[in-house]
């Protein structure tokens, strides 16, 4: 047993973190473009203006806007099946509040769109992917208002009707359950409450996020609706960030917080889309928490005729979880967690677990049995370029390759894989720190976190090795002397 036959290899990016272009055609700011650089130990700043002198990273990033077809080009020269990227709502919908959409940015993902199809590359379309527009975060606070779903369904509906017979896959938000954590209010929600200016250390209010949470599994499920009835082939499905979780020991203390919080933050959102409700275990969490949930009458309704086609998931790294307080941190940008003495970990401390991810499939995959796709997974890595312009990138070949060996043993556990894309095909801006320094892709760019670089884009060692996986259907995996181009 191996892949299917029409198994979907491809890389995924956001448009926030490669399409530069942030006020060009009419385009609006979104919350990701009120972000300045940052770094691994340094948070990103949350401006509510554009401060002069300062650097933001999502302005340029590494210009796709203007190279999409080159880029393209070069997917297509590795073979792409499929090529994930977001839509920029504030480019079809500036504020998100106008009547009518921004013909120049539906236009721009036609070409787009067109241009994968020309190579025979499946476009899977993002529909947020941290970019909310900034106009709604200072009208309503982000997703805390109920109002966002129907702008947000303006904005779909935008979408589905234009690349209708071009598109089939879709997902509605990106890694919607990153709201659960306090990081993911501004970032997932574009919810900015009073006083916050560091975006790794956001002021805080839980009931908001939840609150921003329903929203938006309402607005998913009324989405997955919209698009069956716009195009009954269109497939829609929920994208969750999956910080697997072990016990740091085989005390019952840290098994039974492992399931307490592995639910909250794994399960939780994953159990709306797919089963159509809300899971029993959010109850007690809510009440523990002061939280409240305000639903208006037909909510559980409009959830239940609105359950996810495919399940996808972004996978990076496990994390241990510890009833002692004494146990080290990992130090992850996002995710913290109790250090795992059998795992190594990147630079920037997220620890490297490829049999994390076929445990991880075959968990999903029992629990909802429809089929998955892994649409992130990668190394962010500091990668040199040398004199000969080369760059061997071979522990991000070390790192994809262990990761598939282990898809394909999920595979051979019964696990229904349709697609695998990791992230940042092409480097691009990291969306935790704002740097360009944490590369994860197949393609170098000549940009970096002080702004300069020329843009050339260049093949990494990784990019003749993933055009060898993919040719093969991922049977060779081995690493390859290539002579670089
Ligand atoms: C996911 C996001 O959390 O991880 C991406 O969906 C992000 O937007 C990716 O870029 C990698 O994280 P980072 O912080 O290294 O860019």
């Amino acid at each position: 047993m191996s892949f299917r036959k029409d198994f979907l290899w491809g890389g995924a990016t956001a448009a926030n973190q490669f399409e530069g272009a942030w006020n060009v055609n009419g385009k609006g700011p979104s919350c990701s473009d009120m972000c300045t650089g940052g770094s691994h130990t340094v948070s990103k700043r949350i401006t509510r203006t554009i401060e002069d002198g300062i650097f933001y990273p999502s302005h340029e990033a590494i210009d796709f806007y203007h190279r999409y077809k080159e880029d393209i080009a070069l997917f297509a020269e590795m073979g792409f099946k499929v090529f994930r990227f977001s839509i920029a709502w504030t480019r079809i919908f500036p504020t998100g509040m106008e009547n009518s959409p921004n013909e120049s940015g539906l236009k721009f993902y036609e070409n787009v769109i067109d241009e994968c199809l020309k190579y025979n590359i499946e476009p899977l379309i993002t529909i947020s992917h941290y970019e909310v527009p900034f106009a709604l975060t200072e009208k309503y606070n982000g997703w805390a208002s109920r109002e966002v779903i129907d702008l947000y369904m303006n904005y779909c509906e935008a979408i589905f009707t234009r690349y209708k017979g071009k598109v089939k896959y879709w997902l509605t938000f990106n890694e919607i359950n990153s709201a659960t954590m306090p990081i993911g209010g501004f970032l997932s929600q574009g919810i900015l409450n009073e006083g916050t200016t560091d975006f790794t250390n956001q002021v805080d209010i839980p009931k908001l996020r939840f609150q921003g949470l329903h929203h938006q599994f309402v607005a998913s499920a009324k989405a997955v609706k919209l698009a069956h009835e716009i195009d009954p082939s269109y497939k829609v499905g929920c994208m969750q960030l999956f910080a697997t979780m072990y016990p740091f020991t085989c005390n019952p203390d840290d098994i039974v917080m492992t399931q307490k919080d592995s639910r909250v933050m794994n399960y939780f959102c994953g159990d709306v889309q797919v089963r159509g409700e809300y899971p029993t275990y959010m109850n007690r969490y809510f009440r523990e928490n002061n939280i409240e949930i305000k639903m208006e009458d037909r909510d559980l309704e409009i959830l239940k005729d609105g359950c996810v086609d495919f399940y996808t998931f972004s996978y990076y790294m496990s994390i241990c979880v510890s009833s002692d307080p004494e146990n080290a941190s990992t130090g992850g940008n996002i995710l913290g967690g109790a250090k795992n003495p059998y795992l190594k970990s990147s630079d920037w401390g997220w620890q490297i677990d490829p049999k994390g991810l076929r445990y991880t499939l075959n968990e999903i995959y029992d629990r909802y049995r429809i089929p998955m796709m892994i649409v992130e997974n990668g190394l962010g890595a500091y990668d040199k370029k040398e004199i000969n312009g080369n760059i061997n990138d071979d522990y991000r070949i070390e790192y994809l390759k262990e990761h598939i060996e282990q898809m394909k043993e999920a595979v051979e556990d019964g696990v229904d894989l349709i697609g695998y894309t990791p992230w940042g095909c092409i480097d691009l801006v990291s969306a935790s720190t704002g740097e360009m320094a944490k590369r994860y892709g197949f393609i170098y760019v000549d940009k970096y976190d002080d702004g300069s670089g020329d843009l050339s884009r260049n093949r990494k060692k990784s990019f003749y090795w993933y055009k060898q996986v993919i040719e093969s259907n991922g049977e060779k995996l081995e690493n390859i002397e290539t002579v670089l181009a």
